[in-house]
């Protein structure tokens, strides 16, 4: 992924996002559709070393074909382009696909588009269909994308106060020092302040923030503690569901390391063993990102 191709900095960008479900019904330009695309020829392969691929499908001008039985069951209003996205069920894999769909939603921030992640709310056999999945492929979120509308239709309202779309959990939950239960403070964090302050903006489904991260020595060692009973199994079984909240994980180690790395910290991602007690049985370990000094 190219990180020199965003226009302003990394979080303006994080800053600038939302779950932007009511779009103007106007195409979205040539000029913006190959910058995008421009932009996902470099997003294949992410941190943890999986596959991912991406694809845009979007209106043209007078066209009411192409978008044609791409639903999200009433969620969004006009969208006019959709990124879809494919891995294999391989470890790490949602967690890369996260990590490259965000960058992406970003860089599609970057051109002046809104945006929706949808993990549950998309037809995932005519999306599939659009996307010509191959052997052992599947499809565990799309984004919805278009020029944002100046007033959100009634039902966006209501999905944002009933996601709390505008809360945010506060640091002492979200970032330790050496261990659990030990709160990293922000003036603690140096110059990793604003990356973890970029982890804590970060969408996730249903806005559950399941992202904990422990600093040791140079390391930064990312969890996902998993919201119980989420998502409703039987739900999850009827429309079936990915495990969203690895997806979620990989968001967050996107805003991470691009905000890192706007600050020309470098570092690299490994999985070893933590060697960090977990907080309890809903907590697991991703992945470790240390520094390059
Ligand atoms: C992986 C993922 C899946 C999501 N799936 C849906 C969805 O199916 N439908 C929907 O309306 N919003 C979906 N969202 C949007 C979240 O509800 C939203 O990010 C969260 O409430 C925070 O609001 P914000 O994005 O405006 O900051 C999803 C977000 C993520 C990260």
């Amino acid at each position: 992924m190219d990180q020199l191709k965003f226009n302003q900095s990394i979080s303006q960008l994080i800053k600038a996002r939302y779950s932007c479900r009511t779009y103007q019904t106007r195409p979205i330009s040539n000029a913006d559709l190959s910058s995008l695309e421009e932009f996902i020829s470099t997003c294949r392969i992410g941190p943890l070393g999986t596959q991912s691929r991406f694809k845009i499908v979007a209106a043209k001008e007078g066209d009411n074909q192409s978008l044609k039985g791409l639903g999200t069951y009433g969620f969004i209003k006009n969208p006019t382009g959709f990124i879809i996205g494919a891995c294999r069920d391989n470890p790490g894999a949602l967690e890369d696909f996260g990590y490259l769909m965000e960058a992406i939603l970003l860089r599609a921030t970057d051109l002046g588009l809104g945006s929706c992640w949808l993990g549950g709310t998309f037809t995932k056999i005519r999306f599939s269909r659009e996307m010509e999945l191959q052997e052992g492929e599947f499809i565990p979120a799309v984004v919805s994308i278009g020029y944002p509308a100046d007033e959100p239709f009634w039902l966006e309202k209501t999905i944002r106060s009933r996601a709390r779309a505008d809360h945010r959990l506060d640091w002492e939950d979200l970032f330790f020092y050496q261990a659990y239960g030990i709160p990293l403070k922000p003036a603690e964090a140096g110059k990793f302040q604003e990356p973890l302050e970029m982890v804590r903006l970060a969408p996730s489904a249903s806005n559950k923030q399941p992202w904990r991260i422990v600093k040791k020595g140079k390391a930064w060692y990312f969890f996902l503690r998993r919201t119980a009973n989420y998502p409703n199994p039987v739900f999850d079984f009827l429309i079936n569901i990915a495990d969203l909240q690895r997806v979620d994980l990989g968001i967050a180690m996107s805003h991470f390391e691009l905000s890192a790395l706007e600050r020309n910290i470098s570092g690299n991602w490994i999985q070893e063993n933590p060697n960090i007690p977990q907080s309890d049985s809903l907590t697991e370990y991703t992945a470790t990102w240390q520094i390059i000094s």
